[in-house]
């Protein structure tokens, strides 16, 4: 057995982990705000060098989940780990050399909006190197804007004069400042338009490939889980009840599962990426072959046989559904 599925038997982890190569560990978080309870014994693992895909329905906790890694929000129980060295409980100088390895785009770019695109890049670089100064914090901003496909007079202009795409761009700017080996990044291509969507996850995948990033994606964006997630971790139910490829995760017979992936829009963006692979001569098995083997590896050969295979695969009841939308509560989060 694998040691995630140790510490949480909800948990299905589909491949044992090497302790080493985990870059974010967690375990048994509690997140409360008064009596709702987000989360409860909440385990992830986040392996070095993968673009995570973290998804859940609106409101199970995936961006109270970040800031909590990330030390925003302080846990009512349990441990984090991030390159090895607990988290919670640290004050924000005792994590500066953690928290300086990794870069953040927040839901919503959160720029500050009384600063030029440059100078918001410069923000994280002011913090934690105050020593960097004049022509190279300008050289140092100036790089990483044209890095992410932001016209070099970008760098002048305020949010404002800028478009979603590119304040997305400007964002994912500032979150490689420090030069990050972590990448946490909430909805990146919400709000975006399918091109630009797609160019922004081309440009997220060959930054990752590039810069050996480790990337921690919350999305909804099921053509973004398709195109370069390498994993995809499902919260539900107040936990993470299931993590692997996505092939994996459709050989599992959970509800929010099959209706997220094998919904009509699961299908289109599966559709899609076969497309593009066909396009680019690569279309290797077909997508129900992949499901195939994936039932074979996880050894679930009956998607009807019910809560018997939900058992076999580590989750309870089989049938977990997703709290519906809360938009009052919501409004309240920020
Ligand atoms: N500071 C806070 N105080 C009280 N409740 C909060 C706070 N932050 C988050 N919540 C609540 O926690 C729940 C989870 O919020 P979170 O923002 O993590 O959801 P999410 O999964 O990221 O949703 P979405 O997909 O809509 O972004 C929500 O019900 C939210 O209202
Ligand atoms: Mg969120």
């Amino acid at each position: 057995m694998s040691e995630f599925s140790a510490t949480a038997p909800h948990v299905r982890d589909l491949d044992a982990e090497d302790s080493d190569d985990v870059v974010i560990r967690v375990r048994g978080l509690r997140n409360a705000f008064g009596d709702s309870v987000i989360h409860d014994n909440l385990d992830l693992d986040v392996r070095r060098g993968e673009i995570l895909g973290v998804v859940g329905g609106s409101g199970t906790g995936k961006s109270v989940l970040m800031r909590s890694i990330i030390g925003l929000q302080t846990p009512t129980e349990g441990e984090i780990e991030v390159f090895g060295q607990p988290t919670v409980g640290r004050s924000l100088e005792e994590t500066l050399n953690i928290r300086r390895r990794w870069g953040v785009l927040f839901q919503g770019g959160a720029l500050f909006s009384t600063l030029t695109v440059a100078e918001n890049v410069q923000v994280p670089l002011r913090e934690f190197y105050p020593e960097i100064t004049g022509d190279l914090l300008d050289d140092i901003a100036s790089y990483k804007v044209v890095m992410t496909g932001l016209p070099p007079d970008a760098g002048p202009k305020y949010p404002s004069e800028l478009s979603g795409g590119m304040k997305k761009r400007a964002g994912l700017a500032r979150a490689l400042a420090l030069d990050p080996e972590l990448l946490f990044l909430d909805e990146p291509t919400a709000g975006l338009d399918p091109i630009g969507a797609a160019r922004f996850d081309e440009l997220t995948r060959s930054l990752t490939d590039t810069l050996g990033l480790t990337v921690f994606l919350i999305t909804h964006d099921l053509d973004t889980l398709y195109a370069i997630c390498d994993r995809v971790a499902v919260l539900a139910d107040k936990k993470v009840i299931a993590i692997g490829t996505i092939d994996e995760l459709l050989a599992l017979d959970h509800e929010w599962i099959q209706e997220y992936f094998n919904g009509p829009r699961g299908r289109t963006a599966i559709a899609a990426q076969d497309k593009i692979k066909a396009d680019a001569g690569t279309l290797a098995p077909t997508r129900a072959d992949a499901v195939d083997t994936a039932q074979e590896t996880v050894g679930v050969r009956d998607r009807s046989g019910g809560n018997e295979a939900a058992e076999r695969n580590g989750i309870e009841g089989g049938g977990g559904t997703v709290r519906p939308r809360d938009e009052e509560a919501e409004g309240m989060r920020r």
